[in-house]
């Protein structure tokens, strides 16, 4: 896939802005707080619906602006495609796609894939399980809206089920009664979700260990730990299962007054040499580990959809030493790339964009 223009208006630090983007390498440029972040999240924006770090939408409309538009126009291996995302008063979005408006934002996992590195990524191997399950979450949903929606209701039943074993740790005996029902419904929900995350990280854990050995000549392990045992789904009926291990816990998660298992407990972990790298791994291996994980998912992404995703790539090569900057900047030849630095260093660029105070220069 390949973006051939992003237009922005009041987003963010710009104003009315226009970019053109080659295929391969982009090399956003500028000083810090210029506005080359803001064109990433504009990318994401119109591939996913969200901003990978606003918590509201409105905090992407220029400050003393009533709203936003971000425009993207694309292509993939058929033909062009056009995105425009408004963002209007009181956090409410219009989508377009090729101008016919559409009112579900599930929709566009289907047009732009992207796969974003930022800063913010760093966290995954040592930040809380949270981060790890929002990795196997976004990259499994911006394949499948159906995980997503899947992932909703799970999440929905889950509060109601913890809002009766609150009630029920202080003896409400019909609330513990009514519990039987939403474990039913976690269950089936629960066991496809715990399918899906188990595949996608059996289809990511090779890449990423091969990847991993060619940068850090060492091995890289990642294992899907999921909150009842991964044995559970090879049962002849895994919903089943699932819901017998609920029972069994009903008691104590009663006695605890919330719900101690399931796929909101799951977690993914990471062995170096067979040591886990969220007790013992460096800056510089936490780091490699996340490039690793990220361009697995790119591959990943390539197998499903028959074509590589666009990389958005914020400010990464600044913290990698110069023999993982090369390798990077190898693996990533054949793809678009943006990537976002504060200096002009990487001569491998297709087109340089320099940005200062949310206007941007095409250079030679
Ligand atoms: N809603 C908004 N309206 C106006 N300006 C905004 C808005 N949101 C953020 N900004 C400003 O946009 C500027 C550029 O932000 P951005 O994160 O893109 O910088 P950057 O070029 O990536 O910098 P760095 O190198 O530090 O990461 C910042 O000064 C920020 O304060
Ligand atoms: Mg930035």
């Amino acid at each position: 896939m390949e973006v051939k223009r992003l237009t922005l208006k009041n987003f963010r630090n710009y104003g009315e802005e226009t970019v053109e983007l080659a295929p391969r390498t982009n090399l956003i440029y500028g000083d810090n707080a210029q506005g080359k972040t803001n064109l990433l999240e504009a990318v994401h924006l119109a591939a996913t619906g969200r901003s990978h770090r606003a918590k509201t939408d409105s905090q992407m409309v220029r400050f003393g602006e009533e709203y936003a538009r971000v425009s993207v126009e694309f292509a993939d291996r058929h033909r062009d495609y056009k995105i425009v995302i408004g963002i209007l008063p009181a956090n409410r979005k219009s989508v377009k796609i090729n101008d016919v408006p559409i009112n579900k934002l599930s929709v566009l996992v289907n047009y732009l894939n992207v796969v974003m590195f930022s800063p913010e990524d760093l966290e995954l191997v040592k930040g809380s399980p949270k981060m790890r399950r929002q990795f196997m979450d976004t990259s499994i949903s911006s394949l499948s809206p159906r995980y997503m929606s899947e992932l909703v209701s799970y999440h929905k039943v889950l509060a109601q089920k913890n809002n009766l074993l609150k009630k029920a740790k202080f003896g409400d005996k019909k609330a513990a009664d009514n519990i039987d029902v939403w474990n039913i419904q976690l269950a089936s929900a629960g066991a496809r979700i715990m399918k899906e995350r188990k595949s996608f990280i059996d289809g990511i854990k090779k890449w990423a260990k091969d990847v991993h050995r060619e940068i850090a000549e060492s091995e890289l392990e990642i294992v899907y730990s999921p909150s009842f045992e991964i044995e559970l789904l090879d049962t002849p009926n895994p919903e089943l299962s699932f819901l017998q291990r609920l029972e069994e816990v009903k008691q104590r998660e009663i006695e605890y007054g919330s719900a101690l298992y399931g796929i909101q407990r799951d977690e993914i972990r990471f062995f170096i040499d067979g040591n886990e790298a969220k007790l013992f791994a460096s800056q510089g291996q936490q780091r490699t580990i996340v490039l690793c994980m990220k361009l697995a998912l790119t591959e990943y992404i390539k197998t499903r959809r028959d074509e590589y995703p666009v990389l958005l790539f914020d400010d990464i090569m600044s913290e990698l030493d110069e023999k993982h900057r090369s390798y990077l900047a190898d693996k990533i030849r054949d793809k678009q790339v943006l990537l976002t630095c504060t200096d002009r260093e990487e001569s491998r660029a297709a087109r340089v964009i320099k940005v200062t105070d949310g206007k941007t220069v095409k250079e030679e």
